[in-house]
C-alpha cells in the first residue's frame, strides 16, 4: 500500500464519522409504544438462579438491529447482564438468568439500547427475596461393624454457580473435630452434569472408638452453609478391661469382670456347680460391671474365668486372682473383731471390780439381813408375850378408854 492511498483511507474514515454524526440525534419516545410484563416479586433462596421472565414489546421501526436488552440491579448504571440482538426477534417472550444471591432484598430493572446510545428504561421493577436454603445435605451411614467398612453418603442441592464446597467433620467425644473428607476441586470433573445433587460416597472403617462420635456433612455455598449430623453406631465384639480384678479377702473371693460391647454384651462365670455365690452386675455407656462373690475355699484355682458375649460373638479373660496384701483392704468384720479384742482387758477390769462390788454388798447383805432376822425374832418373841399378855389382860382395849 502506497503513503497516498493510507491517507485516503484515512480522510474516507474522518469524513464518514462526520457524515454520520448529525444521525445520533436522540429522538424523542413514546412510552406508551414500550412495555414490558414481569412478576413483581418473587423469593428464592441464596443458592438459587435468579430467573427473570419476561414479555417485552417495543416500536420495531424505531429500535433496530442491533439492539440490547438489559439488565440492571437497582440502579441502570448497576448492569448485571446484557443479551444483543443483530436479528430482529420473532418472540416477545425471554428470560433473564442471573448467578445465585446472597440473603436480602433485590431489586432489578430492564432497559433497551440501540442506535447511538439510545435507551429506553423501563418503569417496571421486579423484586427478589432471597432467603436462607431450606434444603439440609442428606446423610446416610451403612451399618457400621469395627473391621468391616462401611459407606457414608452425603448428598447436597447443588447451587446456581455450581460452585458449592462438600466436606465431612468428624466429632469426637471430647468434642475434637477433625475433617476427613474435603475435596474442593475433584467433585467439579465428577459432579458438573449432575442437575440437582451433589453425591459423595465415602468408604469409612470404623473402630469400636468410632461409637457414639458424629459425622456431620457440610455443605458450603458461596453465600451461605447447610449441614446434618448423624451420631455413629458402630457394633464391636466385647472387649474385656484390663481394669477387671479378682482378690482374696479373707474368706471370700471377690471378682470384678468389666466389658464393653456393642451392642451390651452380658457376662457369664462359667463356674462348676457352686453351692454359694452371689452376682451383681450393672451397665453403663455399653459397659456391663458383674461382681462375683464366693467362698474363697470352693475355688482353688489361680484364675477365674470371665465371659462376655454380644450377637458379633464373645470374648473371655481369665482373670488373676491376687491375695490382698494391704491391711487396708480387709473388710469391716475383721476390724470389728480387732476392736473387741483391744477391749478385752478393760472388760475383765470392769468384771473383777462389778463381782468385787456385788460381793461385799452381797455380804453386808447377808450380815444385815441376819442381824435383823436376830432382831425380829426378839420383837416377836416380846409380841409373843404381849398377846398372851392381851389374852389375860386385854391392855389394848384398855389403853383407848383411858382418856374416856
Ligand atoms: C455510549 O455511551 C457510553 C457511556 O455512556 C460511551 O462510552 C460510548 O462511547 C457511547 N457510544 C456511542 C456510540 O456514542
Ligand atoms: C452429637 O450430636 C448430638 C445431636 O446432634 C449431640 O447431642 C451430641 O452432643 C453430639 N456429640 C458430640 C460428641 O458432639
Ligand atoms: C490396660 O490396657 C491399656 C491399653 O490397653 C494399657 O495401656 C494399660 O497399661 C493397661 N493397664 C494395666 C493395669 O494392665
Ligand atoms: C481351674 O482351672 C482349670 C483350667 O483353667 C479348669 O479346667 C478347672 O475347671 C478350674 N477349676 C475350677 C474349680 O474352676
Ligand atoms: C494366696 O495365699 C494363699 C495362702 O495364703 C497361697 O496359697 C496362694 O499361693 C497365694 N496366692 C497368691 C497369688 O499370692
Amino acid at each position: 500500500m502506497t503513503m497516498p492511498s493510507i491517507y485516503s483511507v484515512i480522510l474516507w474514515i474522518v469524513l464518514n464519522i462526520s457524515c454520520c454524526r448529525p444521525q445520533c440525534v436522540t429522538e424523542t419516545l413514546n412510552s406508551a409504544t414500550f412495555s414490558i410484563t414481569v412478576i413483581d416479586h418473587t423469593e428464592m433462596e441464596s443458592i438459587d438462579c435468579i430467573r427473570m421472565p419476561y414479555e417485552m414489546t417495543f416500536p420495531r421501526e424505531k429500535v433496530l438491529v442491533p439492539y440490547k436488552k438489559i439488565l440492571f440491579e437497582g440502579d441502570p448504571s448497576n448492569i448485571v447482564s446484557t443479551k444483543v440482538f443483530s436479528e430482529m426477534e420473532s418472540d416477545t417472550k425471554d428470560i433473564f438468568e442471573i448467578e445465585e444471591h446472597p440473603r436480602g432484598e433485590f431489586e432489578f430493572g430492564f432497559m433497551l439500547e440501540w442506535g447511538c446510545n439510545q435507551t429506553y428504561i423501563f418503569p417496571q421493577r421486579v423484586h427478589i427475596s432471597v432467603t436462607a436454603p431450606s434444603l439440609n445435605p442428606y446423610l446416610s451411614v451403612s451399618t457400621l461393624v469395627e473391621g468391616q467398612a462401611g459407606r457414608l453418603r452425603c448428598s447436597a442441592p447443588r447451587s446456581c454457580s455450581r460452585r458449592e464446597h462438600i466436606l465431612l467433620k468428624w466429632t469426637k467425644s471430647d468434642g475434637q473435630s477433625t475433617e476427613i473428607y474435603g475435596d474442593e476441586n475433584g467433585y467439579d470433573r465428577q459432579f458438573n452434569r449432575s442437575r440437582h445433587r451433589h453425591r459423595q460416597y465415602i468408604p469409612i472403617y470404623p473402630t469400636a472408638d468410632y461409637h457414639n462420635t458424629n459425622i456431620t456433612c457440610v455443605a458450603k455455598y458461596k453465600y451461605d452453609a447447610v449441614e446434618t449430623t448423624v451420631t455413629l453406631n458402630v457394633k464391636f465384639l466385647p472387649k474385656i478391661l484390663n481394669d477387671s480384678h479378682c482378690e482374696v479377702k479373707g474368706e471370700l473371693l471377690v471378682c470384678v469382670c468389666i466389658s464393653w460391647g456393642n451392642p451390651l454384651p452380658p457376662i457369664i462365670w462359667p463356674l462348676k456347680p457352686l453351692t454359694d455365690y452371689s452376682i451383681s452386675s450393672s451397665s453403663t455407656n455399653q459397659t456391663v460391671i458383674s461382681t462375683i462373690t464366693l467362698s474363697a475355699v470352693e475355688h482353688q484355682n489361680t484364675t477365674m474365668k470371665c465371659i462376655s458375649r454380644n450377637e458379633l460373638g464373645q470374648t473371655e479373660a481369665d482373670i488373676l486372682i491376687q491375695n490382698s496384701t494391704e491391711e487396708t483392704q480387709l473388710t469391716y468384720p475383721s476390724e470389728e473383731k480387732k476392736g473387741i479384742g483391744r477391749a478385752l482387758p478393760w472388760i475383765t477390769v470392769v468384771c473383777f471390780s462389778l463381782n468385787l462390788v456385788l460381793i461385799t454388798v452381797l455380804i453386808i447383805g447377808i450380815y444385815q439381813r441376819r442381824k435383823m432376822k436376830q432382831k425380829k425374832l426378839s420383837e416377836e418373841k416380846n409380841t409373843y408375850a404381849s398377846l398372851r399378855k392381851t389374852e389375860v389382860e386385854d391392855e389394848y382395849s384398855i389403853i383407848p378408854s383411858q382418856p374416856n
